[in-house]
């Protein structure tokens, strides 16, 4: 008899990220326009056929970045993007059946592991003001759950943890055998991480994205940081040479290329806070914390309705999030380099009448 995964079967997953082309993305906090072309074809002049016909090759790779953030090579396994790397420690670190605590709202694909993998998913909700009680975090930990995910900071709400929270968190963890994920997506952009958890304690995974900052979200490559015998359970989930030959060469560049992260950490966040100062002064209400992301509430057109006409109109990618305690059904936007944030700015001027 045919089989099929009745998880696999009954999963809702979306599958409207293509045709973005020709699009100014605000809706997936990539970086909008890119790293420059001149940076791209110096990457792209060390590229031969043997470098394209060759299995990727990680040491070497792996060896710079481990230096580049203070850890051992056995500290780190590359993935496939970041989400790869999170479906791995779902898969490693809870049972079926398993319940996995995250916090809500935050990134959907935890929730969509927990489907494929026939985990439950329990949340932990911000409240009526979008902030997030750590207590309510602690007190949601007991013997029934297998994994916590928390990220630091926070997808879509951007919110972060301070050292007295995390302990909180890991003693919880530790007294109920669980294991805990720190998702640091959007490390750099907010520079305060959790690495040393990882490095420190057993049980204990970090993820990490090139997508966000680095501007690399094409060349999809993550890791995951942890001891060395976490880093072994998690490396024999990946696929025989998980991560491509051309993510770690652009990576590898920015990292050797002095000053470059610094740079496009500052004209994200110059944009960013452009953006939000700009809105600010013309009365619309701007949710911003840490993250190249912001919320912004309508002053006229419903959301929806904005999301669409951003797309149809202006060739603008934006997302709608409903529901945001304090402010309702509100935009949620990328942000990136002023001349993209002044383009937003003038689109929804336009619209939001
Ligand atoms: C919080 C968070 N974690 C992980 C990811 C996955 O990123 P990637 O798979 O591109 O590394 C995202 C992407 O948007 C995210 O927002």
């Amino acid at each position: 008899m045919y089989y099929i995964n009745e998880n696999v079967k009954n999963l809702f997953r979306i599958f409207d990220q293509n045709s973005r082309e020709g699009y100014l993305r605000m809706d997936l906090n990539e970086n909008p326009v890119g790293l420059s072309q001149d940076f791209i074809d110096e990457v792209l002049s060390k590229v031969t056929p043997e470098f394209v016909a060759k299995y990727p090759e990680q040491l070497e790779f792996t060896t710079k970045l481990a230096k580049f953030i203070g850890v051992e090579v056995e500290n780190i396994c590359l993935v496939n993007g970041s989400a790869e790397g999170i479906r791995y420690v779902i898969q490693a670190y809870s049972r079926p059946g398993g319940k996995i605590l995250s916090v809500s709202p935050s990134y959907a694909m935890y929730d969509v592991y927990c489907e494929m993998y026939g985990r439950e998913s329990v949340h932990v909700c911000y409240d009526e003001n979008l902030e997030m009680n750590v207590n309510n975090i602690v007190d949601s930990i007991n013997d029934d759950i297998d994994l916590v995910i928390i990220l630091n900071p926070n997808n879509p709400v951007g919110d972060v943890y301070n050292y007295e929270d995390v302990d909180k968190i890991l003693t919880a963890c530790k007294k109920h055998e669980c294991t805990l994920l720190i998702d640091e997506a959007y490390f750099y952009f907010y520079p305060n991480s959790f690495l040393n958890y990882a490095l420190e304690n057993e049980h204990v995974l970090l993820t990490r994205t090139f997508s966000k900052v680095f501007s690399l979200a094409g060349a999809r490559l993550g890791y995951v940081v942890g001891q060395k015998k976490d880093i072994e359970i998690v490396q024999k989930l990946c696929t025989p040479h998980n991560v491509n030959a051309f993510g770690m060469a652009f990576a590898e560049a920015i990292i050797e290329k002095e000053g470059m992260l610094d740079q496009l950490v500052e004209k994200q966040l110059n944009g960013k806070k452009y953006l939000i100062d700009n809105l600010r002064e013309k009365g619309y209400t701007v949710s911003a914390k840490e993250g190249n992301f912001v919320f912004i509430k309508p002053k006229h057109l419903d959301a929806t309705c904005i999301v669409k006409k951003m797309k149809e109109d202006k060739k603008i990618l934006i997302k709608v999030y409903k529901n945001v305690p304090n402010l309702g059904d509100c935009l949620r936007v990328s942000t990136g380099e002023i001349e993209m944030m002044d383009k937003f700015i003038d689109a929804l001027e336009d619209i939001d009448l």
